[in-house]
């Protein structure tokens, strides 16, 4: 098993809560900071959240804060699915011994821990790439000590914002066009594949179930986003943030292909697409991988499993 260095860029977040407690059961995730950016609430909120999120993984793992706001934009939110607390409505059930968080903003955590790391770090991404967008500007000589870049966000058809964006991209275009330009390989899990690993009412109660209170908590903070899927007519709630986590540290149940992918920064109807080639005749400089496809049964599985390990 090859065990490497990752931060974790979140904006908590239900399905970013998910993806944590699983990260955390991870063997393969040396998990060496979670960096927290505005996103899905306010960056105060996705913080603290993550916070509580860092004593249910039981690990005392260093949270750095970052953007308040995109580079160039005014911030989107989605308190629609996430609730007004980002956290699915959900009280807390613990008393949390360590409440601190690290001095250094988080672009600066990023660059001193890929230092760090040898060029052995990956940074796995599944807010806006507000941070990254920081940290490449700020140091330019970061790409060189990033092994790749993991992220949930885009997609070669669709959107989830609007028809042609989603939202992790939507929110800050430009940082993400960056991350896509800065010579690190970015494998992108975006909607193409993420609303494929979904997980059905059943599948969420089974893992509420498992006994242990993380396994429920996972299930809670999801019922919120679970119900306006249901509603808009899926099966199940979309594991967007997961998938990517999973992704990272193995990517066999996956389908993957290296393209072409940058972001329309300017367009009206268009800001936050992620053009790729993956359709096209017309060839792009491939910069990187898109993530097509899940085995959804394995995901499943492995999701179980590792939300029963205690
Ligand atoms: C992405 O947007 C956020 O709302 C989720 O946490 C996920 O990262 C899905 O489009
Ligand atoms: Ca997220």
């Amino acid at each position: 098993m090859n065990r490497f260095p990752v931060i974790i860029d979140c904006d908590p977040g239900v399905d970013d809560t998910a993806a944590l407690l699983l990260a955390s059961r991870m063997e393969e995730l040396d998990i060496r900071a979670i960096t927290t950016v505005a996103g899905n609430v306010g960056v105060d909120i996705t913080t603290a959240n993550a916070i509580k999120v860092r004593h249910a993984m039981g690990k005392d793992i260093p949270i750095y804060k970052g953007a308040d706001r995109p580079m160039f934009r005014q911030l989107v939110t989605a308190e629609e699915v996430h609730g007004n607390d980002g956290f699915g409505g959900v009280e807390y059930p613990h008393e949390m011994t360590n409440t601190e968080i690290g001095e250094e903003k988080a672009w600066d955590a990023i660059y001193r821990i890929a230092k760090e790391s040898n060029g052995e770090l990956v940074i796995i991404a599944v807010g806006p790439m507000t941070n990254i967008g920081i940290a490449l500007s700020k140091y330019n000589d970061l790409p060189k000590y990033i092994k790749r870049i993991v992220i949930m966000g885009g997609a070669a058809i669709g959107g989830n914002v609007t028809p042609s964006a989603e939202f992790n991209i939507y929110v800050d275009p430009e940082s993400a066009d960056m991350m896509f330009c800065c010579g690190v390989p970015v494998y992108m899990c975006g909607l193409d594949v993420t609303l494929k690993a979904y997980l059905t009412p059943e599948e969420l109660d089974e893992i509420g179930a498992l006994g242990s209170f993380q396994g429920k908590l996972f299930r809670d903070v999801m019922q919120g986003g679970l119900k306006k899927y249901l509603e808009w007519g899926f099966t199940g709630v979309a594991m967007h943030d997961p998938a990517a986590v999973l992704y990272a540290a193995d990517d066999s149940i996956f389908e993957t292909h290296h393209v072409g992918i940058r972001v329309e920064t300017k367009g009206q109807l268009t800001a936050g697409k992620t053009v790729t080639d993956l359709y096209s005749d017309k060839q792009m400089e491939h910069n990187a991988y898109i993530v097509t496809d899940v085995n959804r049964e394995a995901f499943v599985n492995k999701v179980k499993s590792l939300m029963a390990k205690f």
